[in-house]
């Protein structure tokens, strides 16, 4: 399945990305994590060491000019929309506890979106991932909604917005509810991420629709202290694996035509 992890700042969206991509890894799966944050910083959550992490696509400047045969043609650049981009996640992508992990970058433009080079690798590259990749992949999105003006995400097969106890985070992820009906992605579904108290968890239930909630994180030392001390979120797993298993497969119920079928 392809997922978008989306939704307000700090709320767990990297976090939840990391645990469910190594579920699926763990359950025999192929995975690709796609960090799509310009601020990512999901190769630390699924623990590779910094020295390893990629650089962002969005900063090959070579290998983008390459690809899209840029050329200034004095009246204005003149470049590919459809470049090829194939082979990129093989060649860019480090194995993270069996999760691939790919780093996309941002291009900095406002509106809907980039008309440049840049854009138009990552463009190609994220359809490649989600409509000729047969691996899941798991999207970590930028905070908030820009995103969805530029509809990096379009194609993904659902979205999952993480909330947190508070009502800021839950009009922001129904705000992208909204935008992301408009891009055309009707699977919609939400995470109750750091809940402390069945206060918390019945509060976060009353605003939102039953039958989009896939399940609640509760808040986790190991997970705080993971992130204090730079290390992935594994630590954290085993007191996880119920909620995040409820979570992953309150997905696939939800959506059993796109559920893959575990290997071996
Ligand atoms: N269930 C949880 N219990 C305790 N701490 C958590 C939990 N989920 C996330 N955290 C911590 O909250 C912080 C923010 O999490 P994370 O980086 O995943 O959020 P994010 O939504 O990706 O943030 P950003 O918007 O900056 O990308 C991290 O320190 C993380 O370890
Ligand atoms: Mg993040």
């Amino acid at each position: 399945m392809k997922v978008a992890i989306v939704g307000k700042g700090g709320v767990g969206k990297t976090t939840v990305a990391a645990l469910l991509a190594r579920r699926a890894v763990a359950l025999g799966r192929q995975v690709v994590a796609v960090d799509a944050d310009p601020d990512g910083n999901l190769a630390s959550a699924l623990g590779v060491p910094e020295q390893d992490v990629p650089e962002p696509i969005a900063a090959m400047r070579e290998l983008i000019l390459e690809r899209t045969e840029a050329k200034d043609e004095g009246a204005g650049l003149i470049f590919r929309l459809n470049p090829e981009v194939e082979d990129l996640p093989e060649r860019f992508s480090v194995s993270a506890g069996g999760v691939r992990l790919l780093v996309l970058g941002t291009v900095e433009a406002g509106g809907k979106g980039c008309m440049c080079p840049e854009g138009a690798v990552l463009k190609a590259l994220m359809q490649h991932l989600l409509l000729r990749v047969d691996d899941d992949v798991v999207l970590d999105m930028e905070a908030g909604l820009e995103h969805i003006g530029r509809a990096s995400a379009r194609g993904v097969d659902a979205m999952i917005a993480v909330v947190e106890p508070g009502m800021r985070s839950v009009r922001t992820a129904t705000r992208i509810r909204q935008l992301a009906r408009q891009i055309g992605i009707d699977a919609f579904f939400f995470v109750a991420n750091r809940v402390r108290s069945a206060e918390e968890e019945a509060a976060l239930r009353k605003c939102l629709a039953e039958e989009a909630m896939l399940g609640v994180l509760p808040y986790s030392e190991e997970l705080a202290r993971a992130d204090l001390e730079d290390r992935s979120v594994e630590a954290a797993e085993a007191t996880l694996a119920e909620p995040v298993a409820r979570v992953a497969e309150g997905l696939e119920q939800r959506m059993p035509r796109h559920a893959s079928a575990a290997a071996g």
